[in-house]
């Protein structure tokens, strides 16, 4: 037989070896965790971008990471009490890492989630770039400065969070959100190359369409096959749909496809179902990569005079403002406090949470989707014009746009996304800049995606002088505070649709009463808000002057059907922002959850309005007062006609909500004893609810909130100190000094007891209680094992949990 010789040029051929060799083998990981063994240094050092610069002396850690939380309050530390008083500074991270030679036909990236602020990467000494703003994502690309087998490489990052205050809360520093390794194919689905949306959704049928980009790395055009299959939450294919084309060598090119899914599942904060769509590239029949996509089925819809419809349904937005600390765990990321946080928000009957002021970590999006919760992504809390001297107005002009579409990019498949908000009370908004601004911002948002509304919070729902609210450009008109002009919006807003964006501001310490209850005390009245210690009372009567009490708010959003929603300032204290501004002051007192995480006694206000479940809670707590002081107590009931409220078994009377309060109040001569409340419905008793007078601390009590943990190294179980008395009451002002010893398969991950004006460390094996509670949080090591936490106090018999690390 005749050989026929093929003769190619050169440059083609060379191009055809790369992609079949890049064809050869599908990298079994396609984005593989790349949290572990770095060396950290805190303070600048020149020279340690360089591959040769050695660390050996630099401490080992593992991401993410946050070093300011390792720092020690103070007044002195330039973030201010604003920014939680803890230092700032510069930091060095390095790696060291090798790559098979088999990756030679590859193309590496790095991807990091998020870097607080200011970030330099380099590798091998090559500069990829630097990164402003603290709370984007952002990639860089390896391949060319790589070298494989066994000559190592070296990536290293500066970090710069030295010019403070750039932040009106507590930042973090460090590589404090994850780090991924990205190695795939030269022909691979483009970073953040989906986009998957539903237009058009009923029982029987939802369309899909799926917007996919292919990126073609190599010298010469490449035929592609794009195969997007969709399935169910239980893995079974529910639809399948192939394209074929060509993309040009060095450039990428978007695909559309559309796919019907017969009797969707939707995504509801019920039911939050998900689906995945995997996006495979083939040539020469050959695949090239595998690319999964979650996503939701759902629809929703605002309406300017009956609020927010998901999926066909009236439902109130019942949500929650939050910033990214985790408490003593600081801004570093970790899936399973946020997790807790979710957790607890939900167990009040939050539903949506408001990404204050910026870009979350994917994990909470990924947890939102899975539990149900909607998100309202929030971009900027400044714009050209900013709000401290080094805020993000230094870097607007040459990032905002990036900014802002590499958020819609990375979150606008996720389903519990609903809103985008592309500002915070922006400075701007009070000249005539803000209006362009306002349109040019929500442009780039509606180039990249138009399935959400956009909004931004505004000040000022009388909009005499807002340049944004009439800019045109918002889809929903969202207002901060001021409820008392809800009933004007449609003078102001013909035909509006309205949101608040952000409400209430009350200020309490857990566990701190004063009174009378229903004299509402406003910040910054003269030593009567703030206690001499620093307290603020926790009865729902304390607030900014901006601000309104809780269950004001919550009134008038739950009694106005054309208010879609409510974004309460906050779900939890944050590091940061006290109120007033003052050390010994150095967290928010916002939170209707304390920075440790324990409810405070407006949670149980919303528990009650927000949820089906029953509720009946009585405070304050009945230690301290003198015999004969009258002390004000308080209920909140759902699902009851009346409360009656019990002293050492002498009814003082029932009490039922007149007109739309929330609550019912007694003023009782104090006598110690217990308290005792119950709720009746049709005059059978629905609840009853207790509180002791309680004794001199006897005993510590430790509650894990999970006491079997995986055993990877990031899991958490959270255990609550309790100091009781000899009846088994929490004794509710003891102060008792804890020690934990912590041996075994975990460490002590931080220690806290959700005072906002406690200097002790977060990372300490020590920890005074506050008004009778101590948090420990016990981390994994990452082995299967026991771990023993055993907590002891001076006088107090020792207390152990034990705590199960086991599996993956
Ligand atoms: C708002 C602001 C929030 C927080 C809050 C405190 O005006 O948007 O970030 O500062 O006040 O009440």
């Amino acid at each position: 037989m005749k050989q026929i010789n093929l003769v190619l040029p050169a440059f083609i051929f060379a191009g055809i070896m790369a992609v079949q060799g890049a064809f050869a083998q599908l990298n079994p990981v396609r984005r593989a965790d790349f949290d572990a063994n770095w060396h950290f240094h805190l303070g600048d050092v020149p020279g340690a971008k360089e591959t040769d610069f050695v660390d050996k002396s630099w401490r080992q850690l593992n991401l993410p990471h946050d070093w300011s939380i390792e720092g020690a309050f103070s007044k002195d530390n330039p973030a201010g009490v604003g920014g939680g008083a803890l230092p700032g500074g510069i930091g060095w991270y390095r790696k060291t890492f090798t790559l098979p030679v088999a990756d030679r036909d590859k193309s590496v990236f790095i991807d990091f989630d998020g870097v607080y602020m200011n970030s330099d990467v380099w590798l091998n000494g090559h500069l990829l770039g630097n990164r402003p703003y603290g709370y984007s994502s952002f990639r860089y690309e390896l391949t060319p400065y790589l070298n494989y087998g066994n000559k190592p490489n070296v990536v290293s990052v500066r970090v710069d969070n030295s010019k403070q205050p750039n932040s009106r809360w507590y930042s973090g520093s460090g590589i404090y959100r994850n780090v991924w390794l990205v190695t795939t194919n030269k022909v691979h689905v483009d970073h953040w190359g989906t986009f998957v949306s539903t237009p058009e959704v009923n029982d029987k049928e939802a369309t899909v369409s799926v917007e996919t980009t292919v990126r073609n790395e190599l010298t010469i055009s490449s035929p592609v096959t794009l195969k997007t299959t969709l399935y169910d939450k239980d893995g079974k294919e529910v639809a399948s749909s192939s394209v074929k084309g060509s993309v040009a060598g060095r450039s990428s090119k978007t695909f559309s496809q559309e796919l019907k899914v017969a009797n969707p599942e939707l995504w509801s904060t019920k039911n939050p179902t998900l689906y995945k769509s995997v996006s495979v590239v083939e040539s020469y029949g050959k695949t090239l990569d595998s690319y999964n996509t979650p996503f939701g089925i759902r629809y929703f819809r605002f309406d300017s005079k009956e609020g927010f419809f998901l999926n066909g349904e009236s439902l109130k937005i019942k949500g929650v403002c939050d910033h990214h600390d985790l408490g003593c765990l600081g801004a570093a990321i970790n899936t399973r406090a946020l997790e807790r946080q979710l957790e607890i928000l939900k167990g009040m009957g939050c539903n949506a949470i408001r990404t204050s002021h910026n870009p979350p970590a994917p994990e909470l999006l990924e947890l939102a989707d899975k539990m149900g919760i909607m998100i309202m992504d929030e971009a900027f809390d400044c714009w050209k014009k900013g709000k401290n001297p080094y805020d993000y107005h230094l870097y607007w002009d040459e990032w905002y746009r990036r900014d802002l579409s590499d958020l819609i990019r990375r979150d606008r498949n996720h389903p519990s996304v609903i809103i985008w908000s592309i500002g915070n009370e922006i400075p701007d908004q009070w000249d005539s800049a803000g209006g362009p601004i306002a349109r040019e911002l929500a442009g780039i948002v509606r180039s990249l995606d138009t399935t959400r509304p956009i909004t931004s919070a505004m000040n000022d729902p009388e909009a005499k002088n807002n340049s944004l609210s009439h800019s045109g450009a918002m889809d929903l008109i969202g207002h901060n505070y001021d409820h008392k002009h809800y009933n004007d919006f449609f003078k102001n807003f013909p035909g509006g649709k309205f949101i608040g964006t952000e409400t209430t501001s009350a200020l309490e310490t857990r566990g701190e009463y004063n009174m009378p209850s229903d004299s509402v005390f406003v910040w910054p009245r003269k030593g009567v808000a703030m206690n001499a210690n620093f307290t603020c009372s926790a009865y729902d009567n304390c607030r900014v002057p901006w601000g309104s009490t809780h269950e004001e708010t919550l009134k008038a959003v739950m009694g106005n059907a054309f208010a879609s929603g409510m974004f309460v300032w906050t779900g939890f204290d944050y590091l940061g922002e006290p109120t007033p501004y003052r050390w010994p002051a150095r967290s928010s007192y916002f939170g209707i959850i304390d920075l440790a995480g324990f409810p405070k006694d407006a949670y149980y206000l919303y528990e009650s309005v927000w949820t089906d479940k029953p509720v009946l809670h009585i405070l304050p707590h009945w230690n301290g007062w003198k015999v004969g002081d009258s002390v004000d107590v308080w209920a909140y009931y759902n699902d009851a006609d009346n409360v009656e409220l019990f002293l050492n078994g002498k009814s003082l009377g029932t009490r039922s909500k007149q007109g739309d309060d929330m609550h019912v109040m007694w003023r009782v001569p104090y006598q110690p004893g217990t308290l005792k409340a119950v709720s009746y419905k049709n005059g059978s008793v629905v609840l009853t609810s207790e509180v002791h007078t309680a004794g001199p601390v006897a005993k510590i009590i430790l509650e894990p909130d999970r006491s079997h943990i995986h055993a990877d190294g990031k899991d958490l179980s959270f255990v609550t100190v309790k100091m009781i008395d000899a009846n088994g009451n929490l004794v509710p002002d003891a102060d008792n000094l804890v020690n934990f010893k912590v041996s075994g398969a975990g460490f002590n991950a931080g220690v806290d007891n959700g005072n906002e004006t406690d200097h002790e460390p977060f990372k300490a094996d020590y920890h005074k209680a506050f008004n009778g509670l101590c948090l420990a949080v016990i981390q994994s090591k990452g082995q299967k094992g026991k771990i023993t936490v055993t907590a002891t106090s001076a006088g107090l018999p020792a207390a152990t949990t034990i705590i199960e690390a086991q599996g993956k």
